[in-house]
C-alpha cells in the first residue's frame, strides 16, 4: 500500500528515528545469531538496518520496501555500510527468494499497510531458514475497542494462529498495548508444508 505524504515524511523525521531505540527492548537480541543473513521488509528510511547493523557487526542484511521512494532513502542512509547492505524494491507478500535463505527476518510495523498480510506471513516463514528467527511488531485489530470498525485485516490471534501453521513458534511474545503486539518467533526445524 502507498504512503501518504504525512506518512512518508514521518518515517524521514528524527523523532521517528529516536522510537526505534525500543527495539532491543522489545525483543531478545541475547537469543538472536552472532553471524547472520538478515531480510528486512517494509523497511522505510533504513533506520532499524542502521541499529542493526551498528549491533550485530557479524550481520548481512537485505534491505527492501515496496515504495520507491523510501528504497531512494534507504539506499542513501546505508550507502556507508556497504557491503554489510543491500538496498531492494521487494514486495512483501512476493518474495524473490528461494525458501531457508534467511537466518532473521525483521518486520516492523508493516503488516497493517501490506494488502494481502496471509501471503506476507506464509512468505516470512517461507524464506526462514530451519531455526532462523522472525522479529515481528505491528497493531492489530481488538474488537473490545474498535468492534469492526477498525481497518485492519487481522486480530492477533489470527496472526499467531497462521504463524503457528507456518511452523513459526514463538519464543517472545510482548503485548506493547492493546493494540499492539510484538512477536519473535523460531521457525521450526521441520515445517508442515501447505
Ligand atoms: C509504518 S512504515 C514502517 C517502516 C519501518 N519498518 C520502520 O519501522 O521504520 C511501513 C513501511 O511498509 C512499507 N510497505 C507497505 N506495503 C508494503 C509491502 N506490500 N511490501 C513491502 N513493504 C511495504 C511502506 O512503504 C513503509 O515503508
Amino acid at each position: 500500500m502507498k504512503l501518504e505524504g504525512a506518512e512518508r515524511l514521518l518515517l524521514r523525521s528524527r523523532a521517528w528515528r529516536m522510537t526505534r531505540a525500543a527495539l532491543p527492548l522489545i525483543f531478545e537480541f541475547d537469543d538472536l545469531p552472532r553471524r547472520a543473513d538478515v531480510l528486512e521488509l517494509g523497511a522505510g528510511g533504513g533506520f532499524n538496518a542502521e541499529l542493526l547493523l551498528r549491533r550485530f557487526s557479524d550481520w548481512r542484511l537485505l534491505v527492501t520496501d515496496v515504495d520507491p521512494a523510501m528504497v531512494d532513502l534507504a539506499q542513501q542512509r546505508l550507502a556507508k555500510w556497504t557491503p554489510r547492505v543491500c538496498v531492494d524494491q521487494v514486495d512483501a507478500a512476493e518474495l524473490p527468494y528461494p525458501r531457508d535463505t534467511f537466518h532473521v527476518v525483521v518486520s516492523i510495523l508493516v503488516w497493517h499497510h501490506v494488502g494481502d498480510w496471509r501471503r506476507a506471513t506464509r512468505e516470512a516463514a517461507r524464506v526462514l531458514r530451519p531455526g532462523g528467527q522472525l522479529l515481528f511488531a505491528d497493531v492489530f485489530r481488538n474488537r473490545r475497542f474498535d468492534g469492526d470498525r477498525s481497518s485492519l485485516r487481522y486480530t492477533q490471534r489470527g496472526l499467531l494462529e497462521l504463524a503457528a501453521r507456518c511452523g513459526l513458534r514463538p519464543r517472545r511474545l510482548r503485548c506493547l498495548n492493546a493494540l499492539a503486539c510484538a512477536l519473535q518467533a523460531e521457525k521450526d526445524e521441520v515445517v508442515r508444508r501447505g
